[in-house]
């Protein structure tokens, strides 16, 4: 096995060669995305959209997430294991949102990620004085759909990308090791991965980031659509599907459905069958078809 990767050597991949990420939401998908060799697993709160069928981020509770987290970690040996702090897990009292980061740590996440510039700064602090690594994340921050005025690509006037410049600042002041930035102009984001000393993580913005991460479902054409509800989009024009495993999977059942429903499934060779040592009681119960 390659060297584990650490919160430090994120840190000091600045510059080094780009940081592939992707997130994961269970035990199979952890084990999968940790042995494909991605570095940064994020266990997002994507979840809620991408597994929950929540029709936004906004429900997914804080006991959903470690769920997913503890779930994740038992499959993940190697990849640097991130836990997404949900929406109301960290918006109230700092305490709270400290005993909340500590209970990401408790269930095997390694940092934590939040969402907000500069007004979350001094909670990243705080995280960081309580020997918990946050990630950050900038632009189009989800969490923030009703503020926003829907999922919009974020800092494209002068002033507002001068805004984000601003956040990305605060945010790598604060002590955070990484940086998602998230649907903003790529020459913005290019802009701020020039600025801060942390490597910036991308979705939606441009490939100047240091890193790029995409959400696994998206990536494996998983994605089926949204419930009704807040309008999260389907597939963004960010995303690249590399298989097509909706059809896949409707395929395979479908082959199941026709072979059970035309007696072909099971096979002999996928039944078990009486042995000499069964019992005479045993045998007696037995169909006919077993004893042969
Ligand atoms: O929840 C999520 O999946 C994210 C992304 C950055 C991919 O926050």
């Amino acid at each position: 096995m390659e060297a584990k990767v650490t919160v430090p050597a994120i840190r000091a991949r600045k510059g080094g060669g780009k940081i592939a990420a992707l997130t994961a939401y269970d035990y199979p998908t952890g084990w999968l995305v940790d042995r494909a060799g991605i570095e940064v697993i994020l266990v997002g709160d994507s979840l809620a959209s991408a597994v929950l069928g929540y029709p936004s981020t906004l429900p997914v509770t804080l006991g959903e997430m470690l769920s997913a987290v503890r779930a994740v970690r038992r499959g993940v040996r190697r990849a640097l294991l991130v836990g997404d702090m949900p929406f109301g897990s960290y918006h109230g009292d700092p305490s709270r949102a400290v005993e909340s980061a500590v209970a990401f740590l408790k269930a095997g996440a390694e940092a934590v990620k939040i969402e907000g510039g500069r007004k979350r700064a001094p909670l990243v602090r705080r995280f960081v004085e309580n020997e918990i690594p946050v990630m950050g994340h900038i632009g189009l921050t989800p969490q923030s759909v009703h503020a926003m005025g829907g999922y919009r690509v974020q800092g494209k006037s002068q002033a507002e990308a001068e805004e984000l410049v601003a956040d990305a600042e605060a945010i790598e002041s604060a002590g955070a090791f990484a940086l998602v930035v998230e649907g903003v102009p790529a020459e913005v984001a290019g802009r701020i991965t020039q600025t801060v000393s942390i490597p910036t993580i991308g979705i939606g913005a441009g490939p100047q980031c240091d890193g790029q991460i995409l959400v696994l479902t998206d990536v494996l054409g998983l994605t089926v659509p949204a419930p009704p509800g807040d309008g999260h989009p389907f597939l963004p024009r960010f995303v690249r599907r590399y298989l097509d495993l909706r059809t896949a999977i409707a395929d395979a059942i479908g082959r199941f459905a026709d072979d059970v429903r035309r007696g072909r499934f099971p096979a002999d060779e996928e039944s078990y069958h009486a042995t000499p040592e069964t019992s005479a009681a045993e045998r007696a119960a037995l169909p006919a078809r077993e004893l042969a």
